[in-house]
């Protein structure tokens, strides 16, 4: 019924998006222990969002369309971020690079947060597919995308910022690009922190604002306000990565884009 069928285990990692407690595999999808919804799976893909969940605006829904999907990482990807890291943005195959080193041989289930179309969730699941891969997205045609690009990969449907996810469960993550759709970035890495292991690695890149636009806040909460850009500024994310827990190796920019590598902190104050 899902894919990752090569491990199955995946499964008890899984938390009702309503009342936190585990699920298991049902008829079509999977059940809560406790209050007993079902989640569909349609076509393998475990849908478990809130349908309270609000939407970011103009960017996730532009996201979620069909035909971005199919045009993301040929076009958009390529040319957009090009253009708007003022031809700063570093290769893909720079960045699968460092998800290899920072998070090749983990000792547990590996975290794809907003894997788009797969970008990135082909490199974990060759690196690590013994230990079970799991792609979250809120696109559904993004997660479709995902599905056929690596048949192995466990597939969820979700938001970052509520992450199905047991505390502890993943033993490495990366989270590419997103961090600045997300309608509220610092609780979603507060999640991303939950759902870490302590020690675990983890590489996150993310649109930044320069420190110099810091005093052009109007600008910034009209672009929040409409789902266009919820980009921190860079020192923000700084502040935002160590108060959630998780802490900062190596930070490189490139222009506006910036790739973080770190820990999920042994014990967060
Ligand atoms: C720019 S794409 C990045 C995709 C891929 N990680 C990459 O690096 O190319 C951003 C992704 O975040 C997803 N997304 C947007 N809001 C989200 C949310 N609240 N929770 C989970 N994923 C979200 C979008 O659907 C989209 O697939
Ligand atoms: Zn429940």
């Amino acid at each position: 019924m899902f894919a990752a069928s090569s491990s199955p285990d995946l499964l008890t990692i899984l938390q009702c998006p309503v009342c936190g407690a585990p699920l298991a595999a049902a008829a079509r999808g999977v059940r809560c222990s406790s209050c007993e919804r079902q989640f569909h799976a349609p076509n393998g893909i475990i849908d478990l969002i809130d349908d309270e969940h609000p939407s970011s605006g103009i960017s996730q829904s532009i996201m979620s369309s069909p035909l971005f999907a199919r045009a993301y990482e040929r076009l958009w990807r390529p040319s957009l971020f090009r253009i708007s890291t003022a031809f700063r943005m570093p290769a893909l195959s720079h960045e699968r690079a460092l998800i290899a080193d920072a998070l090749g041989g983990a000792k547990g289930p590996s975290l794809d947060l907003s894997c788009g179309p797969g970008t990135f969730t082909e490199t974990l699941c060759a690196l690590n597919s013994r230990t079970g891969v799991v792609a979250v997205d809120i696109s559904r045609p993004m997660l479709e995308l995902t599905r056929r690009r690596v048949p192995a990969a466990l597939l969820i449907r979700a938001a970052a910022e509520r992450l199905p996810f047991a505390d502890a469960a993943f033993a490495a993550a990366c989270n590419m690009a997103a961090l600045d759709v997300y309608r509220d970035p610092a609780h979603a890495l507060v999640e991303l922190s939950r759902v870490l292991r302590a020690g675990a690695p983890f590489l996150l890149s993310t649109f930044v604002w320069p420190t110099a636009l810091a005093s052009f806040d109007r600008v910034r909460n009209l672009l929040a306000q409409a789902g266009a850009s919820h980009a921190p500024l860079r020192d923000e994310l700084a502040a935002m990565l160590t108060g959630a827990g998780l802490q900062i190796d190596q930070l490189s920019s490139f222009g506006s884009y910036v790739i973080v590598r770190g820990l999920k902190k042994e014990r967060s104050c």
